[in-house]
């Protein structure tokens, strides 16, 4: 298990090192945010890589706008991917796939760099839906021209089954996804 050792770690220093952690808020400050992202009435289970976050992370590293204000030279690709993977089988317990740790580093690169990130729901078939990081803007186009928006609540969005191109975009940034 290569998390043994780095958990160790951890645990070692990290209470001597909060002060390098990305906004690491006072514990309890983002606490009201987990329960408002989980709706009773839910039709689909929120497990996304955002809802991940919120549920397993933000309580140290802060809300997902909040995590890495100030921190001028986040770790990034492997060296950040390992870290979320000890992250996650150490004090969140947690442990991500392979597919749920590239979700979660991509979405790490993007809060960081402020681009736009988007994550398509793989198990809503009758509709299109997923997550949007706060700050991304989502627009659809489909091969007629541009179509009604998606709705965004809190960082899930949806919109009716059709094929086109999802366009989101932050800042100067803009990803096109297309959706069959
Ligand atoms: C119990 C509090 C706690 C939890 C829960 C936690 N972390 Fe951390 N995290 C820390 C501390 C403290 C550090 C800084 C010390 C270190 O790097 O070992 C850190 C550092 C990091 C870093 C390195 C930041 C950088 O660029 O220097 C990343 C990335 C990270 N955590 C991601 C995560 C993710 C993803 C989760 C959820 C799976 C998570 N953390 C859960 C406390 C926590």
């Amino acid at each position: 298990m290569r998390s043994n050792r780095r958990q160790s770690l951890l645990s070692a220093v990290a209470l001597a090192t909060v002060a390098c952690a990305f906004a690491l808020p006072l514990r309890g400050e983002g606490a009201s945010d987990a329960s408002t992202s989980q709706p009773a009435e839910q039709a689909t289970p929120a497990v996304g890589p955002i809802a991940y976050y919120v549920a397993k992370c933000a309580r140290c590293h802060g809300d997902v706008s909040a995590a890495y204000v100030g921190l001028e030279h986040p770790k990034t690709g492997k060296v950040l991917e390992q870290e979320i993977d000890d992250m996650a089988s150490g004090p969140s317990q947690s442990p991500l796939d392979p597919e749920g740790l590239k979700q979660q580093t991509a979405m790490h690169e993007a809060m960081f760099r402020k681009t736009p990130f988007v994550w398509i729901d793989p198990n809503v078939k009758d509709r299109v839906a997923g997550e949007v990081l706060n700050g991304t803007t989502l627009t659809f186009e489909t091969p007629a021209g541009p179509s009604a928006a998606p709705t965004v609540t809190e960082n899930r969005f949806e919109l009716p089954k059709q094929a086109g191109t999802l366009i989101a975009k932050r800042g100067e940034a803009v990803v096109r996804i297309p959706v069959r």
